[in-house]
Formats: C-alpha cells, sequence, structure tokens
C-alpha cells in the first residue's frame, strides 16, 4: 500500500494560495526530501496531511485513510519544526510522558533514547540540552510506535554536521524497516546523498519531483572543470582549452554534460603539464534555483 498519496491538493487562506495543485505519492520505506523556500508551503503541506487542518480541494490519502483519522494517527510520526518541551523534565521523563499519550511502553521509550543516542543525558533536565539534543528527543518522540510514515519538518536546521550525519542515520535504519519518511528543508547540500527523491516547492508549487540524478540530467545545468597545472603552462593550458585561469596553476572549463567525456580527453591529451583535474556537477542549490525559476517550473 502507498504510504502518502496527494492528488492536486490546495490551500488556500482567503486570497492566498500557500499550496497549489500538488500531487505527490511515497511508498514504504522511501526517503523524500521536500526542498522549499521560507513559506513555500512545506509546514501547511505537513499540517494537512495530519489532519490539523483541511484541505481546500483535492485528497490526501494516508496509509490508504484520511488524514488525521485514526488509523492514519496511529501509524503516523511527527516531527513539528519547532519542538516545545517541558524544560523542567528529564529526556526520559518526556518521552514517557509521549509514550503514554501513544500508549506505547515506557521500555521502548528507553530504548528509543539510547537508539537517538540520549542514553547517557536521558536523566538530566531538558533545559540543560543543546539544541541537537532536543531535536533528538524530537526524533525519539516521533518514532514512538513504529510509524510507517514519519513527517519530519526542517528536523536538521540548527544542527551541526556531526549531528545531522547522526540524524541521516537513523532516518536510513527506519526507511531501511519500511517506514515511508517526509522530511523538509531549506537547507540544501546536507540532502544530496540522504534521500531517495527530491520534490521541490516553490511559492507552492511543486516544480520536481524526480531523484538526484534524473533532476541533474533534465536540467541540463553546465558542469564545471577544474584543471591543475604546473606552474609555467597555466596560460597556455588556459589558451588551449578555452578556459579562464584561476590563479597560478588552475584553469576552469565549463561544459554541458554530454560534453564531459571528450572535454576530459582534450585535458589528458596536454599530458604532462596536467596535474590534477576535478569534475564539479552542478550543487544541489543551482539545481533548486533552477527548478524554482520559470525556466524550470515550464518543463
Ligand atoms: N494559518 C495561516 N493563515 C494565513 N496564511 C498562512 C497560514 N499558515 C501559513 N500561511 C502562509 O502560507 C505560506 C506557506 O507557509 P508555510 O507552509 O509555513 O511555509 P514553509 O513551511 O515552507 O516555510 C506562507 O506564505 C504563510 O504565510
Ligand atoms: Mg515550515
Amino acid at each position: 500500500m502507498t504510504a502518502l498519496k496527494l492528488e492536486h491538493v490546495v490551500k488556500r487562506f482567503g486570497e492566498f494560495v500557500s499550496v497549489q495543485d500538488v500531487s505527490l505519492s511515497i511508498e514504504p520505506g522511501e526517503r523524500v526530501a521536500l526542498l522549499g523556500h521560507n513559506g513555500a508551503g512545506k509546514t501547511t503541506m505537513m499540517r494537512m496531511i495530519l489532519g490539523l487542518t483541511p484541505l481546500s480541494s483535492g485528497r490526501i490519502e494516508v496509509l490508504g485513510s484520511a488524514p488525521g483519522s485514526r488509523q492514519a494517527r496511529r501509524h503516523t510520526g511527527f516531527l513539528p519544526e519547532n519542538v516545545a518541551f517541558h524544560g523542567a523534565l528529564t529526556g526520559r521523563e518526556q518521552l514517557r510522558h509521549f509514550a503514554r499519550l501513544k500508549s506505547v511502553p515506557a521500555r521502548v521509550a528507553d530504548d528509543l533514547l539510547e537508539r537517538v543516542g540520549l542514553g547517557p543525558a536521558a536523566d538530566r533536565r531538558i533545559r540543560t540540552y543543546s539544541k541537537g539534543m532536543r531535536q533528538r528527543i524530537g526524533l525519539a518522540q516521533a518514532l514512538l510506535g513504529q510509524p510507517k510514515l514519519a513527517l519530519l519538518d526542517e528536523p536538521t536546521s540548527g544542527l551541526d554536521p556531526v549531528s545531522r550525519h547522526d540524524f541521516y542515520e537513523i532516518v536510513h535504519e527506519l526507511s531501511a524497516a519500511g517506514t515511508a519518511v517526509l522530511l523538509s528543508s531549506h537547507a540544501l547540500t546536507e540532502l544530496e546523498t540522504s534521500t531517495d527523491r527530491i520534490a521541490i516547492l516553490s511559492r507552492g508549487r511543486l516544480v520536481a519531483n524526480d531523484d538526484l540524478a534524473s533532476l541533474r540530467r533534465a536540467a541540463h545545468l553546465p558542469i564545471r572543470v577544474s584543471v591543475t597545472t604546473t606552474d609555467e603552462n597555466v596560460e597556455e593550458v588556459a589558451a588551449r582549452l578555452g578556459g579562464q585561469r584561476i590563479n597560478g596553476h588552475s584553469v576552469e572549463l565549463t561544459c554541458q554534460p554530454d560534453e564531459k567525456v571528450s572535454l576530459l580527453g582534450r585535458i589528458t591529451g596536454l599530458g604532462e603539464v596536467i596535474k590534477d583535474v576535478d569534475v564539479i556537477p552542478a550543487s544541489l542549490e543551482e539545481l533548486y534555483r533552477y527548478y524554482s525559476t520559470s525556466a524550470g517550473e515550464k518543463k
């Protein structure tokens, strides 16, 4: 069964259209990143999926049921954008409290604390926790009851790279166990290797929805090639390749994806004077910009 299905979903606040005709499905075990600028409609979409706010039109199915239904709620985990905790409680007390609300045994809460790396800090008060530790409690809370669908709203904002890495490790385990994961973000680079699919929301519209490699191919953005040469030859190499000298020993070129192999052939054909070559594909930022502008929308 499809974990999540949105069909032509629209959300209006008065005259303002916050989510415009979005269709999107997520299968069990799939990790989908919902990318979008502030105000793109990410949180609104999640709130509709959770049944916290009604749709203006369209249809949402959560594990075959209506959003907010008993069946949907039972199997959905949610990490809100701004998690509020009782600072006076310890991590363990807080998570056991959430567990009780979900009729999950306290033992499961304790295990989850270990799993998100909070074991050693479980008996300290939450007000002494760092932002990263609070996010871990939030994540543990979202994982109570082994959800089949996890909605994580900007889960990594404010986390340092190590915490982010740990976070994606848990997301990976989740998906390996069959949970469908939808996570939103406005920070881009971290997602490159951590999700199966990228959905880009721009001003409420879904302007892209595919895996990274396909998005790259379809965007046809230029690739940068950076060539390192011996100091004496940098001018000559720049001239022969038609590139731009960047400093005393590097030349930068751009090419289309289908020209890459022949360009690399020309570079290595220059022989000894070439010391190194780096091929730099379009970054997620560049892709994001591409798909968010009208050029991408018309595709
Ligand atoms: N309750 C509301 N009333 C009016 N406008 C809203 C409401 N909730 C969200 N919006 C508007 O909808 C747009 C999308 O908001 P949101 O979903 O929070 O974006 P994101 O999570 O991508 O930053 C914003 O322009 C926001 O101001
Ligand atoms: Mg938001």
